[in-house]
């Protein structure tokens, strides 16, 4: 199987696949949209092309309605190059970490400086009401796992870029959170919420942390941002579903669109 094989090997046939579909030697940022962003990916520019990703090697199918199993090569007004990967594969699906980092992975091979990831996640503050969203100031890691193998003892100080955090604080005045990624698929129970806020967490998902970390590893800036689709577990009295995250998605898509699209505008 491909995902036996290099990491970085797998990565760079898959830039390659896409410099040759799209006819971008190299691309200057890359973003994975989460649950409530994608419709940034119409926003912001012109779409050079749009690769489903079962055609790039190391990418699996994806499992989740709402993701839309494509990466998109997109010119901003600028000129300069984004890559939209849209396929995100989560730590729950279980095909190991290998994969979950490896659209990370590609977009390094395929140029990106600057990596920005979003998610759908669920707030410990009780003033982000559904719909808000949130900068990522650091994260805690509650997988244990790592994308890194081997005696590769990466420093994750700063691992959010404090220059994007500080255009995204200044330009539009998001609130910031320290991100907990679990590994779900479950949520979380009410006391696992109240350990995360103990210890020093703002928002909980199911991805985003692993990613980070590989783009540290590949040298690249990290933005990442949370939309808050609902109170974490404990927070809300309302017991979480999936429907309920999905439809906070659709509720705030647009506003996000122009959020990551000026984001994007200031950063690239
Ligand atoms: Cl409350 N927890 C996790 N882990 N992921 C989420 C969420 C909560 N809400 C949306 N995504």
């Amino acid at each position: 199987d491909a995902a036996d094989a290099n990491p970085s090997q797998i990565a760079a046939e898959a830039a390659r696949v896409i410099a040759e579909t799209t006819g971008v030697a190299a691309h200057d940022i890359a973003l994975t949209l989460g649950s409530g962003w994608g419709k940034a990916a119409d926003a912001m520019g012109e779409t050079v092309a749009e690769i489903p990703a079962t055609e790039i090697p190391g990418f699996s199918k994806p499992a989740l309605a709402g993701h839309v199993g494509t990466i998109r090569s997109v010119r901003l007004p600028s000129g300069k190059h984004a890559l939209i990967i849209g396929a995100r594969t989560h730590f729950y699906e279980g095909h190991g970490v290998r994969r979950v980092v490896h659209s990370v992975r590609t977009a390094a091979a395929a140029g990106a400086k600057i990596m920005v990831l979003t998610n759908g996640a669920g707030g410990l503050n009780p003033d982000w009401a559904p719909g808000t969203p949130v900068c990522i100031r650091d994260h805690i890691n509650l997988t244990a796992a790592s994308p890194l193998e081997g005696a590769n003892f990466v420093d994750l100080t700063d691992l959010y870029s404090p220059r994007l955090r500080e255009v995204v604080a200044r330009m539009h005045g998001l609130d910031e959170g320290v991100y907990v990624q679990f590994r779900g698929p479950h949520y979380e129970t009410p006391a696992e919420v109240r350990m995360a806020g103990i210890m020093g967490g703002d928002i909980v998902g199911m991805s985003t942390a692993l990613e980070a970390i590989a783009a540290r590893e590949a040298g690249m800036e990290v933005l990442g941002l949370s939309l808050i689709t609902n109170a974490a577990a404990g927070i809300s009295p309302n017991p979480l579903s999936h429907e309920e995250v999905i439809a906070a998605g659709k509720a705030a898509e647009s506003k996000l669109a122009s959020l990551l699209t000026d984001i994007v505008g200031e950063i690239a």
